[in-house]
């Protein structure tokens, strides 16, 4: 995700960039920097690790100069390190960059800019931006930024100075938050409000394509095209604690309403088109494989389960899904023919870990699925596919769930291709449909007014079941995952099918059960399922398709339509919502449940 900051006026720059890092570090703590332009000169400092590192080592001295950015990054593309830390510099040193998102086509600028005498010392995506810029560079930062952008495909909010103009500061933004301060004088720049509430609550945003230039007098904007724009500022009225989770009162809302945004990260750099681009497990020989296991814990384990389904229907590769906690304790027939993906977000589960060395031991190949760079299982698999999904704060998993699901979708369609299953056109149809995904999710979004009403009539209740078949089967397990975990109510996840083999036995008019009824393969089993319940006189509130005017349930809550494989992106969130808005009823400590915690680094 990363925080940037800037500062242009007539206060030393480095204390407020400090600040503000301090105060978005919530956004990403591999690395921190700051650049500040000292008579005539840019004097960088940056530190792997957090800020606190930074501060060490600055042990209180103060970079002088009135002109500056700073960084907190999250790191994407090259490995956390004070090599990989922003801001970064051009070949000149006279012009500096900071980054937050991901340039797609990084590869092919960075290969142009080396055979046009570049010379690069990051591995980051963020350096082709500084160089880009120095080439379009004559006497103009803001003409030569639009320049530069204009060549650039993927994300990004950035900033940039220069030497040559020693009181601009130049941003720009597309699909990456970027906000400006407005002071008396002085002028700011940030990733977020938050960096920005110690000095004013005058802010302008800034739009998609669009680039800015501040000194100390004021801010100009502008079109990558070049076409002015007048904007006009607005008054922040939150406080500072309601900033840093954007206005939303817990970061577990935050990050649910994100969900639509971690589906395009998670795509971000891996279509070409309505074409497969995994460039993450290019080259990988996967001739001999002839068997798949995934193993994973919690919210990852049911991202596996969903994934099971998909490798198994597309590619036609016989998988096994493992609990990772069961799966060094079991027998597992592991070989150098079998392909093991791990799933973890944290990445540092010790679990998760110890079935990654027992699969090494025996030479199978690893993929691992994590969000965290650097984190322990990306540095043993044999190849790793980055979530992309940002930070995730609460410690409960929400949109980190639906990035693996997403990325294990396009490993599944990888797959399948590789063993020539699928058809370019058959590809191409799901990715479509992929690409609709957050349109859709932002509908289901819509209805939070509602499933908040409903969580309200039932969190008195101490008990709930959460029933589905096929691809609803994972999301019932989650959905009763994220009801205990968050509001502490009981709650079971169960195949349909198998709740008259015995839990039948539980239900009565105060037990809820919780229906997945998507329109699909299922459906007419499903619906004899929300009988058999009725019968019992519990109550059922189902998931149905829109435009399902025949279910019968006590209440209803509907999501859009999508291909089957792809449902439980959809369906799960708004069980997300209703633990979320159950757990408030209750009082519950929703960003930081008891007894959890966000990395389970012991066994
Ligand atoms: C659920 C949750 C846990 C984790 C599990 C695995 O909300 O947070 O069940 O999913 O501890 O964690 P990772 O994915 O970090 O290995």
């Amino acid at each position: 995700m990363c925080g940037i900051v800037g500062y242009v006026g007539p206060r030393f720059a480095a204390p407020i960039l400090l600040d503000g890092l301090k105060r978005l570090e919530y956004r990403g703590y591999d690395s921190a920097g700051i650049a500040v332009l000292n008579q005539g000169r840019i004097e960088i400092e940056k530190c792997e690790g957090k800020l606190e590192n930074l501060l060490a080592a600055l042990d209180g001295r103060t970079v002088p100069g009135f002109l500056g950015l700073g960084h907190t990054r999250w790191a994407t593309h090259g490995e956390p390190s004070q090599t990989n830390a922003h801001p970064h510099p051009d070949c000149t040193g006279r012009l500096v960059v900071v980054h937050n998102g991901i340039i797609e086509n990084y590869a092919s600028l960075r290969q142009e800019l080396l055979e046009r005498g570049h010379s690069f010392t990051s591995e980051t995506d963020t350096e082709v931006v500084a160089h880009l810029i120095e080439e379009a560079y004559e006497g103009d930062l803001a003409e030569a930024t639009r320049k530069a952008l204009r060549q650039v495909r993927g994300a990004y909010a950035i900033g940039v100075f220069s030497v040559d103009e020693p009181e601009l500061l130049v941003g720009a933004r597309l699909f990456s938050p970027l906000v400006v301060g407005l002071g008396q004088g002085e002028n700011y720049l940030a990733s977020d409000i938050p960096a920005l509430l110690p000095h004013t609550r005058r802010a302008l945003i800034v739009e998609d394509g669009e680039v800015v230039a501040l000194d100390r007098q004021g801010v100009r904007v502008w079109t990558l095209e070049g076409k002015e724009v007048h904007r006009e500022p607005f008054h922040i009225s939150w406080d500072l604690e309601a900033a840093e989770k954007g206005g939303y009162p817990h970061f577990v809302l935050k990050e649910i309403h994100e969900e639509p945004e971690a589906i395009k990260n998670a795509l971000r750099g891996r279509l070409d088109g309505e074409r497969l681009s995994l460039s993450e497990v290019e080259g990988l020989d996967l001739s001999q494989i002839n068997r798949g296991c995934i193993v994973a814990c919690g919210t990852s384990f049911y991202a596996g389960l969903v994934g099971k389904r998909l490798i198994e229907e597309w590619a036609c590769l016989p998988m096994e899904v493992a609990i990772a906690s069961e799966f060094r304790y079991s027998c597992p027939v592991i070989d150098p023919r079998t392909l093991v993906i791990l799933i973890s977000q944290s990445g540092e589960t010790a679990d998760t870990l110890a079935a990654l060395r027992l699969a090494k031991e025996r030479g199978a190949l690893t993929l691992a699925l994590a969000n965290v760079m650097g984190s322990s299982i990306t540095r043993g698999a044999d190849r790793v596919l980055y979530l992309q999904a940002g930070p995730e704060i609460g410690v409960v998993a929400t949109k980190t769930y639906i990035a693996e699901l997403v990325v294990i979708t396009l490993l599944a369609l990888e797959l399948a291709r590789r063993r020539g299953l699928l058809t370019k056109g058959q590809i191409g149809e799901v990715i479509r449909e992929v690409k609709a995904l957050p349109s859709k999710m932002e509908r289901v979004l819509e209805g939070e007014e509602e499933i908040a009403r409903l969580a309200r009539r039932y969190a008195d209740r101490s008990s709930f079941f959460f029933i589905g078949r096929g691809v609803d089967y994972p999301t019932a397990l989650e959905g009763a995952l994220k009801l205990k975990e968050i509001s502490y109510i009981h709650a079971e996840g169960y195949p349909a099918g198998e709740l008259k083999h015995g839990p039948i036995a539980m239900l009565d008019p105060e037990v809820p059960v919780v229906a997945l009824a998507t329109k699909g393969a299922h459906y007419s089993k499903i619906i004899s399922s929300i009988q058999e319940v009725r019968a019992r006189k519990a109550q059922v509130l189902a998931l149905a398709t829109e435009g399902d005017e025949d279910i019968e349930a006590d209440e209803v809550i509907y999501v859009p339509d999508t291909l089957e494989p792809l449902k439980p992106i959809l369906s799960i969130v708004p069980w997300q919502l209703f633990a979320y808005y159950v757990a408030r009823e209750r009082g519950c400590d929703i960003d930081k449940p008891r007894n959890l915690a966000k990395s389970v680094t012991v066994e």
